[in-house]
């Protein structure tokens, strides 16, 4: 690995998740991801967010601290920005084998980490609690003699209650953790964003709104909340706990998470439909074939996801952002066809809301899908033009129906 410096006295730290299926332990995530941690080197030696034992971080971590020519025992403290195990899980460990290590978090990941990390009686007294605007100096810088100091801004619920961000005030970096990040390894020794392609910043973008829609997509309003705090910051570098480091271009993912935040509470949607279509014998998905042809003479771009293959984190984030849907399933026993059931239970815990919707389906001889459906998605504050539905296999009659409820969705964007 490259030592990666954002100035002289701080360091990149990053292993590299490639081998596990899924983030969290249920999103598919299909190109890795990165678990970033910041080494600080002034008089004090600090570490900003951890690891966990997860494709042996920790290892790979402490591999890369002694390429910036320190040990774990050389720490003097930790910047606890977030309690999640991702971050969090070998806290223990490093206390034990550092003995002068000190933890610096807010209140509430304080209690949180009581019942996370197992810890002596005696360590407790280890762990200082900071405040929005708190500040500490960790002294001249090892090679660059400039002060180096950290303010702490208290942004809760970016995803869990305890989070924080952190601010290095003479580089001005800001170590976000999860808030800026995304899916996607960083494991051929590039980090900043600088150094990828504009190809490359289009797959990152794919991956970031993977994880904005399956990570903090519930959390939009603190999410702008958190963006409002730091506005009058002055931020040169952004460098998150997954994912790129933002120095050329730090705005850019900043206001990144700012459109994204505005897709479940009020704000633009992409022009775009997500049609979304399950079939267990292609009654459906007929229709759907039929739908899409309105759709397309339009020529408003669409995405076709069909359940239950394509990966829920997909599905989810290509809803999250299309200002139109497109739900097509049967029905099953009476209700709605499960894998369909599993997506709107979905769209409800992730706060899919404020969309154009056009529902469709087949159904055998008495239906009910539909009132299910309407139960699902009652307090979604989605505008559903008629739902089409009908008996078997579509008729001529009922394909150009669907064709025009396609022309209709698209034009009413
Ligand atoms: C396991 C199973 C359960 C079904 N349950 C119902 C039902 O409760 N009510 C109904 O009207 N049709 C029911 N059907 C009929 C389907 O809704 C109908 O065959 C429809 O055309 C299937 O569409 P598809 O080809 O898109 O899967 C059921 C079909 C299957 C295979
Ligand atoms: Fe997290
Ligand atoms: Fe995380």
């Amino acid at each position: 690995m490259d030592t990666k410096y954002i100035s002289p006295d701080i360091g990149v730290l990053r292993a590299n998740i490639c081998n596990s299926p899924y983030f969290e332990g249920f999103w598919k995530i299909d190109r890795g991801v990165s678990v970033n941690a910041y080494l600080l080197t002034g008089e004090k030696k600090v570490l900003v967010d951890l690891y966990s034992e997860w494709e042996h971080c920790d290892q790979q971590a402490e591999s890369q601290l002694k390429e910036y020519g320190f040990a774990l025992e050389d720490l003097d403290i930790l910047v606890m920005n977030h309690m999640e195990c991702d971050h969090t899980a070998c806290v223990a460990d490093l206390m034990k084998r550092n003995k002068k290590l000190h933890i610096y978090c807010t209140e509430k990941a304080a209690a949180l980490l009581k019942n996370f990390v197992k810890l002596e009686e005696k360590d407790w007294e280890r762990i200082k609690t900071v405040k929005n605007g708190d500040t500490l100096s960790l002294g001249k810088g090892v090679k660059s003699g400039t002060e180096l100091s950290l303010t702490f801004y208290e942004t809760p619920n970016i995803h869990w209650p305890e989070t924080m961000m952190t601010y290095e005030n003479s580089s001005k970096t800001l170590f976000s953790c999860d808030a800026f990040g995304s899916y996607g390894a960083l494991n051929d020794g590039r980090v900043f964003d600088d150094e990828f392609s504009e190809d490359e910043h289009r797959m990152f973008e794919e991956e970031c709104l993977l994880y904005y829609a399956t990570v903090v997509a519930s959390f939009g309003v603190p999410v702008k909340n958190g963006i409002a705090k730091l506005k009058d910051l002055d931020i040169a570098v952004i460098a998150p706990s997954h994912g790129i480091v933002w120095r050329k271009n730090p705005g850019a993912i900043v206001e990144r998470f700012a459109k994204y935040a505005g897709y479940n509470t009020g704000g633009e949607q992409d022009k775009h439909i997500c049609v979304i279509s399950g079939s267990m014998y292609g009654n459906t998905s007929r229709g759907t074939e039929a739908l899409i042809e309105g759709i397309k003479e339009t020529g408003v771009p669409y995405t076709l996801l069909n359940i239950p293959e394509t990966p829920l984190s997909h599905v989810l984030a290509q809803a999250f952002r299309s200002k139109g849907l497109a739900l097509a399933f049967p029905t099953y026993e009476y209700k709605m066809y499960p894998p369909a059931v599993h997506v709107l239970d979905m769209f409800a815990r992730k706060h899919i809301y404020n969309k154009t919707v056009a529902r469709i389906g087949s159904w055998g001889w008495s239906g009910g899908a539909q009132k299910e459906y309407e139960q699902l998605t009652a307090n979604l504050r989605w505008t559903n033009l008629e739902s089409l539905e009908w008996q078997g296999t579509a008729n001529e009659e009922n394909l150009a129906d669907l064709k025009a409820l396609g022309k209709k969705l698209a034009e009413s964007l």
